[in-house]
C-alpha cells in the first residue's frame, strides 16, 4: 500500500469497491481506509466456499474462457494473496510464475477455470510435492498483522553483543523480559575487539560514553581512547551490568524465521558446528553498520596479484608491512588510518582516493574542541534544515541562508589552511553536504606525513590489478606488494528469507524504518544500532535500546502501521532531495543526530531540552551522553 504524494489529505477517508465488475464478486470484500491513519479496513468477507471462490476470482480477471499469463494471471494472485492470509506472500513474481506453471497442466500458456479451481484447491491443501514445495515456500514468507501493543513479547532475542545489543539486553533487562543474546564471537564489543593497526575513537571520551555508565574517573576529557581502551570500558559495561548472563558466545545467528502467530524461529550455532532451533517472540538485530561483511571493489587481476590483499577490518598487524609498498585504497577515515599506518611500518605507503573529503580538526583554529561547533543546537542550526521543523523556523532557515553559506565557507577556510590541503585533495561538495558521507575528524599525523613525502596520495580510481602492483585509470602505474581496501563495509540482509526481505522494502540507498528501529510491515522485529549512523554512535544506540524498552512496555504507543509508513517515506524524500546519494543514506543522520535524538526523547515524553532552563547552555554547550542519562534512570 502506497500513500505517496498525498501529504494534506489526511482526513480524507477513500471509499473502495474492489471487485465492482462482477456481480458474484460485489459480494467479496470493500474497503473504507484512512489513507494515513489506519491500514485497510475489512468491512464485508466472502462468505462461499474455495471453490466458489477461486470460480469468482477467475471470473473477474479472465478474458472470456481463460485467465493468460501476465496481468491478468498477476491481478488473479493478488485477489488470492488478499483472500487468503497464507497465500499473502503469492505476489512475489517468482513464486506467481511458479504457481502458473503448476496451474498449467497443458502447458498451452493459459488457464482455464478448471485449471484455475483446482489449483488453488492444491496450493490451500497440497497433496503433489511440486505444490507442496510452493507452499512450504509461502509459509515462509507470512507474516502476521503489526501488533499495536506488545504485552504477549516475553522472550527476546538480541544478535550481535556490540554496544547496541548490550544495552538493548540492559534496557529490555530492566522491564522484565527475558533476553538472550547471540553472540557470533568470543567476546562482547564488536567492531572495537579487534579492528586494523592503531584503530580508536575519533572523537574524546565524552563523546563516546554509555549514558548510563561513565568512563572511570581516571580518563579526562578531551582525551581519544584507543581501541583497545574503548574495549575495555564495553566489557566492564557489560560486567557491571551482568550482561554475560544472556550471552551465547561462538553461535552465530544463520537464518530467522517467521511463525504463524508472529514469532520468530532462529537457526543457530558455532560457524561449522550443528545447528540448533529456538522460538522467540521479539527479534532485535543489532549487528553493526560497520563490522562485516567487507566491502572490497571486484577490480581486474587480483587473482595475479603476488603479494598480500586486505581489507582495512584485516589490516589488524602492521608488522606485516616490513619493507613492502603499500597502496590503500579508499578516502575515508579507515583509509587514511591505513595509509599512515603503512607509512609507519612499510617501505612506503600510497593512499589512492577517487574522491576527496573534508577532514575536520580535532580543534577549530587549533584552540576550541571541535564538538563547540558540531555537538551544540547552535552548530545544528546552521546545518540544512531538518524535516520536522516549524513553519517559522523554516521560515528563519531560508532569511538566513546567505549568512549560513558565508559561515560554512568560512569553515571550510579554516580546515583547509588547518590541513594546508594540496589543490587535488580539496573535496568538490560543501562541507555541510560532505560530513554526511561518513564524516572524518583527524589529527595532524596524515597532513605531516603528506608534506614530507612519507606518504603520498594519488586521486584516481583502480583499472586493474597487475601482479607487481595497481594501474590506475589514467594509466598511472604504482608498484605494491601489499594492497589495504579501506573501502567500507556493505549490508547484507540474508538472515531473512527473501520474501520477507520484501516486506523490508530494501532501497539501493539503504533500509528505511520507523525511527531507524522499525519496519513498518514486518512484526515483532527491530533494528538497533544497524541502521543508524551518527557521531555519537554509543548513545544513540542507547537511546533507541531505550525507546524500544518503552514501545514494549506499552509506554510508548506506535501509530498504526501506515502513520508509520507514512513517516518513513516522509523522511526518505527529505534525504533525498539534499543528502549525497550513497548505499547507506537511509542510516545516516550524522550531525543531524541532535534532531533524531530529539524524536526519540520526545516520543518517550521526556524532555528533547537537556540543559534545564539555562537557555544559553542550550544554544551553546555541546550535547553528550551525560545529558540524557537520567531518562535511563527508572
Ligand atoms: C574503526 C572504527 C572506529 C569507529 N569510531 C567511532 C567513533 O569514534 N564514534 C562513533 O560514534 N562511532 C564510531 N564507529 C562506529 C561503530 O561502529 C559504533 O560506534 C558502534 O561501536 C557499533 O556498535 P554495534 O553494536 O551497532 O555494532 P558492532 O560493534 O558491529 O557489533 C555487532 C556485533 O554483532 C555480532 N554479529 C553480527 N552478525 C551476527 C550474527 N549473524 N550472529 C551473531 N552475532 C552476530 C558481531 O560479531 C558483533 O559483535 C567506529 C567504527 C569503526 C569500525
Ligand atoms: N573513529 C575512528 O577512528 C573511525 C575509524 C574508521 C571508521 N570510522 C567510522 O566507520 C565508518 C566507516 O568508515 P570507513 O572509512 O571504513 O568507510 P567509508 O566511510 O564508507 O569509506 C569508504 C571509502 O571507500 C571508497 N570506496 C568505496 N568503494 C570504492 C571503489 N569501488 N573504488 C574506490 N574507492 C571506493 C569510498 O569512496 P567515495 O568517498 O568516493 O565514496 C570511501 O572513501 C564511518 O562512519 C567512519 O566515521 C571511524
Amino acid at each position: 500500500m502506497m500513500y505517496r504524494g498525498a501529504r494534506g489529505l489526511s482526513h480524507h477517508v477513500l471509499q473502495a469497491k474492489m471487485w465492482s465488475n462482477s456481480s458474484s464478486l460485489q459480494t467479496l470484500r470493500g474497503f473504507a481506509f484512512n489513507i494515513y491513519e489506519e491500514e485497510p479496513r475489512q468491512e464485508a468477507t466472502y462468505k462461499g466456499t474455495s471453490k466458489e471462490l477461486a470460480e469468482a476470482i477467475f471470473q473477474q480477471h479472465a478474458d472470456g474462457a481463460v485467465l493468460s499469463a501476465g496481468n491478468p494471471f498477476k491481478a488473479a494472485c493478488t485477489s488470492l494473496a488478499s483472500e487468503y492470509k497464507e497465500l499473502g506472500a503469492i505476489t512475489n513474481v517468482a513464486l506467481e510464475g511458479r504457481l502458473f506453471e503448476l496451474m498449467d497442466k497443458t502447458g498451452d500458456g493459459e488457464i482455464v477455470k478448471e485449471e484455475f479451481i483446482n489449483g488453488v484447491e492444491n496450493l490451500l491443501n497440497p497433496t503433489t510435492p511440486r505444490f507442496k514445495n510452493l507452499r512450504m515456500r509461502l509459509d515462509s514468507g507470512r507474516v502476521g498483522p503489526i501488533p499495536s501493543e506488545f504485552k504477549s513479547v516475553k522472550k527476546v532475542a538480541i544478535i550481535g553483543s556490540g554496544v547496541a545489543g548490550l544495552q538493548t539486553a540492559r534496557a529490555l533487562g530492566k522491564i522484565g523480559k527475558e533476553c538472550v543474546i547471540f553472540e557470533k564471537d568470543d567476546n562482547v564489543g564488536g567492531v572495537w575487539r579487534s579492528n586494523y593497526d592503531s584503530f580508536g575513537l575519533q572523537v574524546p571520551k565524552e563523546l563516546y560514553e554509555f549514558p548510563e555508565y561513565p568512563w572511570p574517573g581516571h580518563v579526562q576529557n578531551g582525551h581519544f581512547p584507543t581501541g583497545p581502551e574503548t574495549q575495555a570500558y564495553i566489557e566492564s559495561y557489560a560486567k557491571h551490568f551482568d550482561l554475560h548472563k544472556h550471552i551465547r558466545f561462538n553461535t552465530g545467528v544463520h537464518q530467522i524465521q517467521s511463525t504463524p502467530d508472529s514469532g520468530w524461529k532462529l537457526r543457530f550455532g558455532p560457524k561449522d558446528g550443528p545447528k540448533e532451533i529456538e522460538e522467540f517472540d521479539f527479534v532485535v538485530v543489532a549487528t553493526g553498520m560497520y563490522g562485516w561483511p567487507p566491502h572490497i571493489p571486484n577490480v581486474r587481476g587480483q587473482e595475479q596479484f603476488k603479494g598480500e590483499i586486505h581489507h582495512s577490518c584485516t589490516f589488524t598487524d602492521a608488522s606485516v608491512c616490513k619493507d613492502k609498498n603499500i597502496v590503500v585504497v579508499g578516502g575515508g577515515k579507515s583509509a587514511i588510518d591505513n595509509a599512515v599506518s603503512g607509512a609507519k611500518h612499510g617501505k612506503s605507503s600510497t593512499l589512492v582516493y577517487r574522491s576527496a573529503h573534508w577532514p575536520v580538526p580535532r580543534h577549530l583554529c587549533n584552540l576550541v574542541p571541535f564538538k563547540w561547533g558540531t555537538y551544540s543546537r547552535f552548530g545544528h542550526f546552521m546545518l540544512r534544515p531538518y524535516h520536522d521543523c516549524s513553519n517559522v523556523a523554516w521560515y528563519l532557515h531560508s532569511m538566513l541562508t546567505p549568512v549560513k553559506w558565508v559561515w560554512w565557507r568560512i569553515v571550510e577556510l579554516m580546515f583547509k589552511t588547518q590541513f594546508g590541503l594540496p589543490k587535488e585533495m580539496m573535496p568538490t561538495r560543501p562541507i555541510d553536504i560532505d560530513v554526511f558521507t561518513g564524516g572524518q575528524i583527524l589529527n595532524y599525523e596524515f597532513r605531516d606525513m603528506l608534506k614530507s613525502g612519507q606518504v603520498k596520495a594519488k586521486k584516481g580510481s583502480l583499472e586493474k590489478i597487475t601482479p607487481e602492483g595497481v594501474v590506475l585509470q589514467d594509466g598511472t602505474e604504482i608498484k605494491a606488494d601489499m594492497i589495504v581496501f579501506g573501502t567500507g563495509f556493505t549490508k547484507n540482509y540474508d538472515l531473512l528469507d527473501r520474501l520477507l526481505q520484501n516486506k523490508l522494502n530494501l532501497e539501493k540507498d539503504g533500509l528505511y524504518l520507523y525511527r531507524n528501529v522499525l519496519p513498518p510491515r514486518l512484526p515483532n522485529i527491530a533494528f538497533v544500532g544497524s541502521e543508524i549512523s551518527t557521531f555519537n554512535n554509543i548513545l544513540t544506540h542507547g537511546l533507541q535500546a531505550e525507546w524500544l524498552a518503552r514501545v514494549l512496555d506499552g509506554k510508548i504507543e506506535l501509530p498504526s502501521s501506515g502513520t508509520m509508513l507514512h513517516a518513513v517515506e516522509f523522511e526518505q524524500a527529505w534525504k533525498r532531495s539534499w543528502m549525497p546519494s550513497t548505499s547507506a543514506r537511509a542510516s545516516i543522520f550524522q550531525l543531524h543526530m541532535m534532531k533524531y535524538h530529539d524524536s526519540l526523547v520526545k516520543d518517550m515524553g521526556e524532555s528533547h531540552r537537556r540543559k534545564g532552563w539555562n537557555i544559553l547552555a542550550e544554544a551553546f554547550v555541546p550535547y553528550n551522553a551525560q545529558d540524557y542519562s537520567p531518562i535511563f534512570k527508572r
